[in-house]
């Protein structure tokens, strides 16, 4: 689209290259390795809008302007595209809520909007007996805590959702022979990697999370997390199976591929900072506030999931790291919560979370030994 401008007032092929440079999610430019076909550079820069949030620091009111108003990104429909929509377009009446992970967090959290109410918790500074005591909780109520809640909810929890939003309506429209489909499928990458990322974790929004944790567990493969270039791989497959007709099958493995994908991170995060936070040694009471939001915060993001295939083993993980008063997680419970059972249920194999003792040998945490995958809606054995 903005490829043409230029030539039809004339200006010299220096000025319009000067006027027109790409900006990432144009047709034809790359994030991080994928190309894209249609044009979700407005989309793309959500992260921009995630990364004010994130500087702001303890300016909430600044925050939560950003957040429920926007402000880098626009929206088709015209005004700002809003962190907030992401979340609260679930509780829309007469929404179509078909994806798992919807379902699951539903269930779970009791609300379809639930990062959007863990937010609004934080951002405010208000209890919460399901998000969180960020109003008298003594390491909840911390700046520390706030801030770290704040941007990992929107980046492990909201975005995420809203990237797997896009994958079903990829599905929806491509079943209806529409174009949109492929816009849906490109919107999804623009979500969850962002405009500044390059590949390596330096963004803003949800690509990064592999990157990191995939070094404390041992998951990387030629200095990328095996998560991403998997999940870069399956969207490249995607974007040629859109773009055919009679690809319905096929393209729903690769969506299920994407969904068991999407919860290896966060199930990382979720024991490296139960982990961090048992022990006073390796956490001191000085990182208490902040390293265990840490914990919550990833644990939030893993806990519907576990809770669709063992809800006694997510309440005792909900239990053990829900964001309150003073206290530390008892690490073998979460270690537990996600053994090999579990895990394969959930559609993820031993090999994929990897060992944290890599990092912390005194952990005791070594890869598991996998069963049968066995999830029908999502799985690593997808892809
Ligand atoms: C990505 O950005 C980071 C941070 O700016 C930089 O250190 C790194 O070299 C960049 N990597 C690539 C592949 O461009």
């Amino acid at each position: 689209m903005v490829s043409t401008k230029w030539m039809a007032v004339g200006l010299t092929a220096a000025a319009a290259v000067a006027q027109v440079a790409a900006a990432p999610g144009d047709v034809g430019t790359t994030i991080a390795g994928y190309k894209f076909v249609e044009e979700v550079s407005q989309q793309a820069r959500i992260d921009l809008d995630v990364r004010a949030v994130e500087n702001a620091k303890s300016n909430y009111a600044f925050a939560r302007t950003v957040y429920t108003k926007g402000s880098n990104s626009e929206a088709e429909e015209g005004g700002k595209r809003t962190l907030q929509g992401f979340s609260t377009e679930y509780a829309s009446p007469g929404i179509a809520r078909t994806e798992p992970l919807a379902i699951m967090s539903k269930v779970f959290w009791g609300d379809w909007d639930y990062a959007n109410k863990h937010l609004l918790a934080a951002l405010g500074g208000f209890n919460s007996a399901k998000y969180g005591l960020y109003g008298s909780g003594a390491l909840a109520k911390t700046a520390a805590a706030r801030q770290q809640i704040i941007k990992k909810v929107i980046k492990f929890s909201l975005i995420p959702q809203y990237v797997q939003r896009e994958l079903a309506k990829t599905m929806t429209d491509y079943k209806k022979g529409l174009e949109s489909a492929a816009e849906h499928w490109d919107e999804a990458w623009a979500f969850y990697a962002g405009s500044l990322e390059n590949g390596s974790g330096n963004g803003y929004s949800a690509y990064i999370l592999a990157e990191k944790r995939s070094a404390n567990f041992g998951t990387k493969a030629g200095g990328r997390s095996r998560v991403n270039q998997r999940f870069l791989a399956a969207m490249k497959k995607g974007q040629g199976q859109v773009s055919k007709p009679g690809q319905v099958g096929a393209l729903l493995q690769t969506v299920k591929c994407i969904r068991g994908l999407m919860v290896v991170p966060a199930i990382q995060g979720c024991l490296r900072y139960s982990y961090k936070v048992s022990d006073p040694a390796v956490s001191s009471a000085a990182n208490l506030a902040k390293e265990s939001a840490e914990a919550w915060a990833f644990c939030a993001a893993a806990l519907p999931g576990l809770a669709s295939v063992d809800r006694a083993a997510a309440g005792r993980v909900r239990f053990q790291t829900f964001l309150g008063g003073n206290k530390r997680v008892n690490w073998p419970i979460v270690r537990a919560a996600f053994g090999a059972k579990n895990l394969n249920k959930m559609g993820v194999r031993c090999s994929d979370v990897g060992a944290l003792n890599v990092e912390y040998p005194q952990s005791q945490h070594s890869v598991c030994k996998d069963g049968k995958l066995s999830n029908p809606n999502q799985g690593t054995n997808f892809c």
